[in-house]
């Protein structure tokens, strides 16, 4: 199947490192399989794609930018968004990072009760500015409902939304399975279920060729 044949696609993948001192950082559990399935799909499916990642991408063969914090996935997407069709922010981006990185390792004595955070940069909200005519496709881990996600469809200028409960058996971080729903941006869900995540993948790019040949 080489139905995404001359797209170009941007995947972003793990989830963002911002550290404390040259030892420690503020990080997540996402494990990257979601978004490395997404590009290992892609390419399959003959698009030539870039994976912005934390993690290693096994499997994939395409351009890979190892990246660690959220300031460098904003600069390695943004840097790239422009050329892009397709753009599937799959990463756990951290929100915080400290807003001073020790040079030396922080000893038991030194260390300060308290770590100042500052916002990271909103790379989604960079692209949604800069990607004229790209699909943009967000993901949102939540944890219960998914009505946080509703609104992000909404709010966040994506063509559509991946959300999941990461508290449900066989979605959190780090599993090979994920249970998703599609959230487009007037509110519309529907609800997978749960499978394993390259299919969660393949049914995606079944969803974006639609969108796109639609003219959406
Ligand atoms: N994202 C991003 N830059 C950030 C944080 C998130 O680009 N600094 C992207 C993620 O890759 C994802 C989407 O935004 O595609 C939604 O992420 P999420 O963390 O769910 O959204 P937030 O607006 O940060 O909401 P929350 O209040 O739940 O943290």
């Amino acid at each position: 199947m080489a139905d995404l044949d001359g797209w170009a696609v941007l995947v972003t993948a793990g989830g963002t490192r911002e550290p404390i001192d040259p030892v420690r950082y503020i990080g997540n559990r996402s494990s990257g399989k979601m978004g490395n399935a997404v590009a290992v799909a892609a390419a399959d499916r003959g698009a030539t794609v870039t994976l912005i990642t934390t993690v290693i991408a096994p499997d994939f063969s395409g351009i890979v930018i190892p990246v660690e914090t959220a300031e460098e996935m904003a600069d390695a997407v943004w840097s790239r968004v422009s050329d892009q069709d397709v753009i599937v922010m799959a990463a756990a981006v951290a929100d915080f990072r400290p807003a001073v990185v020790h040079t030396n390792k922080l000893s038991r004595a030194s260390a300060p009760d308290l770590i100042q955070l500052e916002p990271t940069p909103d790379i989604l909200a960079g692209v949604v500015g800069r990607s004229a005519g790209a699909t943009v496709v967000g993901f949102a881990a939540e944890t219960g409902s998914l009505d946080r996600a509703v609104h992000k469809a909404q709010a966040k200028g994506v063509d559509l939304l991946v959300a999941n409960d990461v508290t449900a058996a066989g979605s959190g971080f780090g599993t090979t399975t994920n249970e998703v729903s599609i959230i487009w941006p007037d509110g519309a869900i529907e609800a997978w279920p749960l499978m394993p995540k390259e299919e969660v993948a393949g049914r995606l790019w079944d969803v974006v060729l639609q969108l796109r040949s639609d003219g959406r």
